[in-house]
């Protein structure tokens, strides 16, 4: 029956490994365990027994899987299956043989694409079916071209939008739907495969993640402010994320709705969202499900279980479960531009290089998207179209979103005042160029100084230099987003935001507030005109204090995320969210990160205190019962921080060796300098060093602000005028 699937046969990248013998017998298991594979995951006893469509409404979420990502997930999945039989039937060391096979198969396949078959029978092609399925899997339309030479003009001069090509030895690194990187090698799996770990070394029941974040990260609403550093720095934080990580939930997927394609309410599910809201839907809907349980007291959760859908396994081989990013993982604005060629022609207006706007209110903002039906505000007030689909995740994202649209216009249209001739396309590069210029250098010089030691700073690499060409550029860096980065250390910034949003008018005076729990996926707060838009709420980060980072989370983070208004409960807890995000991604417990980093073995609780507080360890000791079984988020988040960090150091040394990565591993990084690359001159690296700040860009494009904090993430820092800040000169970038 699997031959009537209506499937495109396209070959996936498998990293090759030592080469081992492929004989005709080890073919033929392989071949065997694919099939059944794809026969199981054929079964009708496999569909879900229940769906999200008719679950009573929508599930709001902010890890939405492309069409991309959901091709990536059918591979994936037949790959989890096949590897379990061939698992079942021969051990572990099948692996390595049957991943040989699959790159037999697979230059076999490209022969047969480039028009150069050596004949492949029609029965042994079927058999051969590890595939991705196009059409049906959500996408009609093809969003990103697969260049086939990375050295042709563009890709020399241009950094793709996918991030393909950057490497030219190893052009998928990095691109947008490419694997997480690891840090400790292997993943951490109850079963060594997939399956999340439930137990703790002790062989009890690992206490459930919302226990944890009920536990240890409560802050019983004492806001405990940082003593310097302001709100703003956690909105960059969050842009940056957004720029860099994108980790898609897993689909409803099942052959058999394809096979079946021709009814219409099956293809809807097909792709759909999972219903992971009951305790029992591990079983009942998806092994994609993983629900958190809530005990019975719980102080604001009245349901057995939170809601969660794993990760999407995008595994290319025989073996572990792996997961992707779907954002291209380079520093490159995928905010603003998106990780895809669809997203960013979504965003591009396609007249004289610039990007879409709405200005209907007399203000800007991103332009809307009617289309959105994650958007828990109706219309009039629709969420956003920007690079990133979490744009609208709450209100606060939308000024620096806007910021950056506005920065590119005004950029475009300074060229295009000096360069007549210069083509919509032409512009738009050199500006894009240059904004992710600007958006490094931002990071790089402003962000990671104020919560990174210096010590660390200077380790790894990540102060920007003066009046010097970088010549760091390491081609066999992989520049990835790790695992660890991606669900646990970077999610520090979590426990920088406040609960409530102030605002502040022009003058820097109270102009009320909203509260984040009531605002996940709502515009609205966008749309308010008559208080001067969203520049209120930007003032109101600027010149206020932002949380402490420490093990206490606000309110709504950890009880309203994505909570539909009036109905308290019907979110989840991103603390919870995090904790069993690490246990998804089998990240390793946090003694081994730290032992990996360089600090003390540890073996009991006590071993803990060279970097806890007594406190911190009595409390970690009332809910584990084994350092062994610490997660990494929360290990991270109690250790005391390094003398001038915000993080202690297993934290430090995550971001750090990420931030490390995204710079030596990028071709075209601001201040390096690549052969046969497009990079910026000496000239034009200096004027973005010296002339670009993030104070100047807010400067510029708000129209309430005349003056601003001399250090811009500090709200005590002295004010300045806009306009005694150094401005970039666009002409430099005109050669
Ligand atoms: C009000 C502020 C914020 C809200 C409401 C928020 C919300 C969320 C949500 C709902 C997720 C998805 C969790 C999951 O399903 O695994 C997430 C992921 C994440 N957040 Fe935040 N976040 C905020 C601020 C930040 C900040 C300040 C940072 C960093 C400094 C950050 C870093 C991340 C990272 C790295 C991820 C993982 C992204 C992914 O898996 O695709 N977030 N956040
Ligand atoms: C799934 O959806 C179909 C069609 O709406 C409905 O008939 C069926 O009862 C639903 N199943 C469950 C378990 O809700
Ligand atoms: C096609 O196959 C022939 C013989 O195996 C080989 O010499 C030639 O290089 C191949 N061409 C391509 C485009 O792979
Ligand atoms: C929104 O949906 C309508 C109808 O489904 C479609 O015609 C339109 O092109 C869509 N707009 C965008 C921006 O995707
Ligand atoms: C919802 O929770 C809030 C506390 O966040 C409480 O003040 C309010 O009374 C609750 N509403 C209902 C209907 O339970
Ligand atoms: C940690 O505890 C041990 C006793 O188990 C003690 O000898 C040591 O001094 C403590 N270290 C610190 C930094 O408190
Ligand atoms: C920076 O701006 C100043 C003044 O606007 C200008 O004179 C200078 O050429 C710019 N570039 C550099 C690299 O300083």
């Amino acid at each position: 029956m699997v031959s009537f699937l209506p499937i495109c046969l396209i070959f996936f990248a498998v990293h090759r490994i030592s080469a081992i013998e492929v004989t005709e017998e080890s073919e033929r298991i392989v071949e065997d365990a694919v099939m059944r594979a794809l026969e199981s995951l054929y079964n009708p006893d496999n569909l879900p027994q229940n769906n999200a469509s008719s679950a009573g409404e929508r599930i709001v979420m902010s890890q939405q899987a492309n069409a991309d990502s959901k091709s990536a997930q059918f591979t994936g999945e037949v790959l989890e299956e096949a590897t379990r039989t061939l698992v079942q039937e021969f051990g572990m060391d099948i692996l390595p043989v049957a991943n040989e096979v699959i790159n037999k198969w697979k230059v076999e396949e490209e022969q047969e694409n480039d028009g150069n078959a050596t004949e492949v029978p029609e029965t042994r092609k079927k058999r051969q079916a590890v595939f991705r399925i196009k059409r049906q899997s959500g996408g009609s339309k093809k969003c990103t071209t697969h260049p086939s030479n990375c050295n042709d003009r563009f890709h020399t001069t241009t950094r793709s939008i996918t991030g393909h090509c950057n490497n030219r030895e190893n052009p998928e690194l990095g691109k947008s739907v490419s694997p997480l990187r690891r840090v400790l090698g292997g993943a951490f799996y109850a079963d060594g495969l997939g399956q999340m770990r439930t137990r703790s070394v002790t062989g009890a029941e690992l206490p459930s993640a919302r226990l944890i974040s009920n536990v240890l990260h409560d802050d019983r609403n004492n806001q405990v402010f940082s003593a310097n550093i302001n709100h703003l720095h956690m909105i960059i934080g969050q842009f940056i994320a957004h720029d860099v990580v994108f980790i898609p939930s897993s689909v409803v997927f099942n052959t058999k709705l394809i096979l079946l394609s021709l009814i219409p309410l099956l293809l809807a599910r097909n792709g759909g969202q999972l219903d992971c809201s009951a305790c029992n839907s591990p079983q009942r809907v998806s092994g994609n499900c993983a629900p958190i349980r809530v005990s019975l007291n719980d102080r604001y959760f009245k349901i057995p279980c939170m809601r969660l859908t794993r990760a999407l396994n995008g595994q290319e081989n025989f073996g572990v479960r792996s997961q992707i990013g779907q954002n291209s993982h380079f520093l490159d604005l995928s905010t603003v531009y998106g990780s895809s060629e669809c997203e960013m022609d979504s965003v591009r207006s396609f007249r004289d290089g610039k990007l879409k706007t709405f200005t209907g209110l007399g203000y800007t903002l991103p332009p809307q998207n009617f289309n959105d039906t994650n958007c828990q505000s109706k219309a009039p007030w629709v969420c956003f179209t920007c690079g990133d689909f979490r744009n609208s995740l709450h209100p606060a994202l939308i000024p620096i979103h806007t910021i950056f649209i506005k920065e590119h216009n005004r950029l475009a249209d300074l060229v295009r005042s000096r360069r007549r001739r210069m083509s919509d396309e032409e512009i738009f590069q050199l500006v894009r160029k240059i904004l992710i210029g600007m958006w490094q250098h931002i990071v790089y010089n402003e962000y990671l100084p104020k919560y990174l030691p210096q010590r660390s700073l200077r380790n790894f690499d990540l102060q920007p230099l003066r009046n010097r060409v970088h010549l760091g550029y390491k081609p066999k860096q992989d520049p990835s987003i790790s695992a660890e980065f991606a669900a646990a250390a970077f999610r520090f910034g979590h426990s920088q935001a406040r609960f409530d949003f102030p605002r502040l008018n022009a003058a820097g005076r109270p102009a009320g507030n909203y509260d984040l729990g009531h605002d996940i996926f709502y515009a609205d707060q966008n749309y308010l005109s008559g208080i001067g838009g969203w520049e209120p709420v930007m003032n109101g980060m600027v010149r206020l204090a932002g949380m402490k980072s420490d093990r206490y989370f606000s309110f709504g983070i950890r009880n309203q995320m994505f909570e539909i208004r009036g109905r308290n409960g019907s979110g989840v807890d991103l603390v919870s969210v995090n904790i069993q995000r690490g246990r998804d991604l089998g990240l390793h417990p946090y003694v081994m990160y730290r032992q990996f980093v360089g600090l003390s073995p540890v073996s009991k609780f006590n071993d803990l205190n060279t970097t806890f507080s007594k406190e911190n360890i009595n409390a970690l000791r009332s809910v584990y019962s084994d350092p062994m079984d610490i997660d990494l988020y929360t290990g991270i988040m109690l250790e005391e921080n390094m003398a001038g960090a915000q993080l202690g150091p297993t934290g430090v040394f995550l971001i750090a060796e990420q931030f490390k990565a995204l710079k030596t591993g990028d071709r075209f990084f601001y201040e390096s300098s690549v052969a046969n690359t497009d990079n910026f001159n000496l000239d034009e690296m200096n004027e973005i060093r010296q002339n670009v700040t993030l104070a100047k860009l807010i400067c510029t494009n708000m129209d309430s602000i005349n003056r601003i904090n001399t250090d811009i993430f500090d709200f005590r820092s002295n004010q300045v005028a806009c306009s005694t800040l150094p401005e970039i000169n666009i002409n430099t970038f005109l050669r």
